[in-house]
C-alpha cells in the first residue's frame, strides 16, 4: 500500500438513487414509502424555469414534514452558471438542513465550483449551529468535468459521491445517442475478412472509458462512483445490463428516473448469495493458510492469496451493510 491513506467517505447504502421532481409533490409519499437507498428532490433539470421557486418550497416543506424514514436525502440544486443555485442553497440548507444528508451538484466542471459550495454551505450551517455536516454528491456530466474528475474529487471534505451523468455528459461531448443511458450500436468494429471471407462485428460500450475514469477518481478518494440515468424505464433488461457493467467496474448505485428501477437496481448492486458464500469461503481457506505459514493455497482449483482476502472482505462487507 502506499504510504498515503484514503480518507473512507461515510458508509451509506447507496444501491439505488431515486430520482423525484421537486415539482412534482404529489410523487414524495411513493418515492419516501419505496425501497430507494437514496433520495433526491430536484431543483434541477426535471423542474422548469417558471416551477423553480415553487419546487424550493414543496422540498423545504416535504423534508420538514415528511417522514421519510431512514432514507439518505438529497437534493439536486441547478448548476452554478444559473442564477437559481445561490437561492437553492440558501434556501434549502437554512430551512431543511437539518434533515438533508447530501447536496447534488450538477455539471460540476472545476474544484473551484466544489469550494464555492462548499463556503456557502459551510456559512449556512455555522450560522444556523448545526451539527452535522451536509455531505456533496457530484455529477461528472460535462467534457470539463470529467477532464478535471480528479481535482473535484479531492476538492472537499464533504465529498461522498461521484455519479456518471450520461444524458448531459453525451450533450456536452457531442456523442451520439438518442435514449438516455441507452448503447449505440454505431460504436463498433468490424473485423477483417476471416478465411471463409466471413467478417464478424464486435460491439463495445461507449460508456467505458467515462465510467472507468470516474470509478477511478472516486474510489482514490474514498468517494462512492454511481451510475446515473437510464431513460426507457419500460425496458429493465436494458436497465439491468447497463447497470451490471457498473456495478462490475466498481460503482457501487445506480440511479433510478421511476420508481420500477429501485428494485431493478437493489437487485443488481446487491452480491448475490453466491457471490458472498464464495467470499466467505476464501476468507476461511486464508485464514488457514495463514496458521499453516502459508501466504497462497488454492481453493476450487484457483490460487488465492492476500489479495484475495480483500477482494472477499469488500464482498462481505456489503453484504453486511445490505443486512443492517
Ligand atoms: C443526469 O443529470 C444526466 O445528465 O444524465
Ligand atoms: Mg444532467
Amino acid at each position: 500500500m502506499s504510504f498515503h491513506v484514503i480518507t473512507q467517505a461515510p458508509a451509506r447504502l447507496n444501491r439505488s438513487e431515486l430520482a423525484v421532481p421537486g415539482s412534482a409533490p404529489q410523487m414524495f409519499e411513493k418515492a419516501a414509502q419505496s425501497d430507494a437507498d437514496v433520495i433526491f428532490l430536484d431543483l434541477e433539470d426535471a423542474v422548469a424555469p417558471d416551477d423553480k421557486a415553487q419546487a424550493r418550497k414543496n422540498i423545504i416543506k416535504a423534508l420538514n414534514e415528511m417522514d421519510w424514514g431512514k432514507k439518505t436525502m438529497s437534493v439536486r440544486i441547478n448548476g452554478l452558471d444559473t442564477h437559481y443555485m445561490y437561492r437553492d442553497v440558501v434556501d434549502v440548507v437554512e430551512q431543511a438542513g437539518e434533515r438533508l444528508d447530501l447536496i447534488m451538484i450538477p455539471k460540476v466542471g472545476t474544484a473551484a465550483d466544489v469550494y464555492a459550495v462548499d463556503m456557502m454551505v459551510t456559512q449556512i450551517e455555522d450560522a444556523r449551529g448545526y451539527k452535522k455536516r451536509i455531505g456533496f454528491e457530484h455529477i461528472i456530466e460535462t467534457a470539463l468535468g470529467m477532464q478535471n474528475v480528479t481535482e473535484i474529487a479531492g476538492a472537499s471534505k464533504r465529498n461522498e459521491s461521484l455519479h456518471f451523468g450520461v444524458a448531459d455528459y453525451a450533450a456536452s461531448t457531442r456523442a451520439r445517442t438518442t435514449i438516455i443511458g441507452g448503447v449505440n450500436p454505431d460504436y463498433s468494429v468490424l473485423t477483417d475478412k476471416l478465411e471463409d471471407g466471413s467478417r464478424q462485428v464486435h460491439w463495445g460500450d461507449m460508456w467505458h472509458y467515462a465510467l472507468a475514469r470516474m470509478v477511478v477518481a472516486a474510489r482514490a478518494n474514498g468517494l462512492r462512483p454511481v451510475d446515473g440515468p437510464f431513460g426507457d424505464f419500460s425496458d429493465p433488461d436494458g436497465y439491468r445490463a447497463a447497470a451490471k457493467r457498473a456495478a462490475v467496474l466498481g460503482c457501487e448505485g445506480k440511479w433510478a428516473i421511476h420508481p420500477s428501477q429501485v428494485a431493478l437496481a437493489n437487485e443488481v448492486m446487491s452480491p448475490s448469495e453466491a457471490e458472498v458464500t464464495r467470499a466467505q469461503r476464501i476468507l476461511k481457506a486464508m485464514e488457514q493458510a495463514a496458521a499453516e505459514g502459508k501466504g497462497a493455497v488454492s481453493l476450487d482449483g484457483r490460487l488465492i492469496d492476500y489479495a484475495s482476502i480483500r477482494q472477499a472482505e469488500v464482498l462481505v462487507q456489503k453484504a453486511r451493510q445490505i443486512s443492517g
